[in-house]
């Protein structure tokens, strides 16, 4: 039998002391409405404050020589807020794209995005299409960012387009494989998730990367996703490395 899960994690870099890098890392980004409560600011201060941290993270994961970092930033489930809150959050977005595209190319990043994001409006779809494609060709980081996004909707989307394209006999239901599946789902084309961080205490993967997620170190921390700093992603990578990921094996 094939090996089904290769050797994940590449050496650290040069000069780093800090042990194996997880070539790919995914972040929960949770907490911001109690970050704002703990200060009482509007939610949407938390979520302003909560872009400083993904600026952090971002530039961290660039350093320490992360390949893919995946962040969730607005869920399947997300639209259950009210209006107003979930307007805060486009707009922000839509803030965040424009002031940030031309530093994002410039820090080498890859722009990718997961989730049914097509269904967010017009101008955003426009907006992210664009930036995704002028950061094509940048390789230092690939950052992942998900919107809409559900993995049973993910799932489901995948299995749709699996039986369309059997039902025109373009694959086969008896040879599917993983592999063939992988390439069906958004994450198509990243390396294999190493490593999953929930911030804000809470201890669920709330529908995120739930076939990824097979075999990824999941580190849960109280700090709010605000708060979240280099500090706190060097330190779940050094808990990574002392984990012994053992894929079912002795
Ligand atoms: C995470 O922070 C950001 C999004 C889900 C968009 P929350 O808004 O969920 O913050 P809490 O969980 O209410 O503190
Ligand atoms: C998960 O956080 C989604 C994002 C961080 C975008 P939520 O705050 O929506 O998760 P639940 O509702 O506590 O499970
Ligand atoms: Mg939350």
């Amino acid at each position: 039998m094939k090996p089904a899960f290769p050797s994940a994690a590449s050496a650290a870099p040069a000069g780093g002391s800090i042990g194996p890098v997880p070539r790919h890392v995914a972040i929960i980004m949770d907490g911001n409405g109690r970050w704002a409560k703990a200060r009482r600011l509007p939610r949407v201060a938390g979520h302003r404050q909560g872009i400083e941290a993904v600026r952090r993270t971002i530039r961290a994961a660039g350093d320490l020589g992360i390949e893919a970092l995946t962040l969730y930033a607005f869920s399947s489930e997300n639209w259950r807020r009210p209006a107003a809150e979930i307007a805060d959050l486009m707009g922000l977005l839509r803030h965040y794209i424009k002031s940030e595209l031309n530093e994002l190319a410039r820090e080498g990043v890859r722009l990718r995005i997961i989730g049914d994001y097509r269904k967010l409006e017009p101008d955003l779809v426009r907006m992210l299409d664009d930036a995704v494609e002028r950061t094509a060709n940048n390789t230092r980081l690939t950052l992942a960012i998900a919107l809409n996004y559900g993995a049973q909707d993910e799932l489901l989307r995948a299995a749709r387009r699996l039986m369309r394209e059997a039902r025109a006999g373009e694959v086969d239901p008896d040879t599917l494989d993983d592999a063939a599946f992988e390439a069906r789902l958004d994450t198509v084309g990243l390396p294999r998730l190493d490593l999953l961080i929930r911030t804000s205490g809470e201890q669920r993967l709330s529908n995120f990367l739930l076939w990824q997620a097979a075999y990824a170190e999941l580190i849960f921390t109280d700090t709010l996703w605000p708060d979240f700093d280099r500090e706190h992603l060097v330190a779940a990578i050094e808990t990574f490395g002392q984990r012994e990921r053992r894929y079912g094996g002795l």
